[in-house]
């Protein structure tokens, strides 16, 4: 299952990342690629400039933080640092599954997550392609907005034909490890929430509520 996060980004954050890349060098996306990711990937990724880095971590770590769909869906316990991934015409990124172990070793990733960066319209091509067992599902979503998917799925980046597609990208291990149980967990929360919002004094309230808890401790894993 993948899940849209719309406006993950306000429009003065937009703005205030598209400030501080303006002028930014890209380098070979190659550079980062594992032994298979290599041989498909053609993009270019912002350089290790740890200052211009962090201050473009802060935006993106502080809308993470705020969006309860995201971390209903996600569920997240480490959170890689994004990269900045930029596409010309011409360049794409080939069936692929992400890498199982990032930051050094320290973590697996679980969840994927692309955040758009340009607008749909200002480039052609460039849809994010996740392949499902109920076919292809084709992700080009409004700057600002969010797609989070299942770190195993394989995926790729159709090529650009025009204009300039931007992203930035994390992936992050979950405190639940399987993606059917997240799926679970997301639905019950939806329906929680809603149930808290709504009949907050009902008996039935108060059992979703902690079936929600208890199953969330029975998966959780740390
Ligand atoms: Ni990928």
């Amino acid at each position: 299952m993948l899940i849209e996060i719309p406006e993950l980004l306000n429009p003065a954050q937009l703005q205030k990342i598209h400030e501080l890349l303006e002028g930014a060098k890209f380098v070979d996306g190659k550079l980062t690629a594992g032994m298979a990711a290599e041989r498909v990937k053609h993009n270019e990724e912002l350089e290790q400039k740890p200052e211009l880095l962090q201050r473009l971590y802060r935006i993106l770590m502080a809308s993470l933080g705020h969006n309860a769909r995201f971390r209903s869906f996600a569920l997240p316990y480490r959170v890689a640092d994004f990269i900045f991934a930029r596409y010309q015409p011409g360049m794409r990124y080939g069936d692929h599954v992400d890498d199982p172990i990032m930051g050094g070793g320290k973590f697996r990733t679980d969840v994927s997550m692309t955040v758009f960066l340009n607008e749909p319209d200002s480039y052609e091509g460039g849809e994010l392609v996740i392949r499902t067992p109920f076919g292809d599902q084709k992700v080009k979503l409004a700057a600002g907005s969010a797609v989070v998917y299942p770190s195993r799925s394989v995926h790729h980046v159709a090529e650009v034909t025009r204009g300039e597609r931007l992203v930035a990208l994390t992936w992050m291990q979950s405190f639940v490890r399987d993606p059917g149980q997240r799926e679970l967990l997301f639905e019950l929360d939806q329906a929680r929430e809603h149930l808290l919002r709504t009949a907050p004094d009902e008996e039935h309230t108060k059992a979703v509520d902690r079936s929600y808890a208890n199953l969330l401790r029975m998966w959780a894993d740390l």
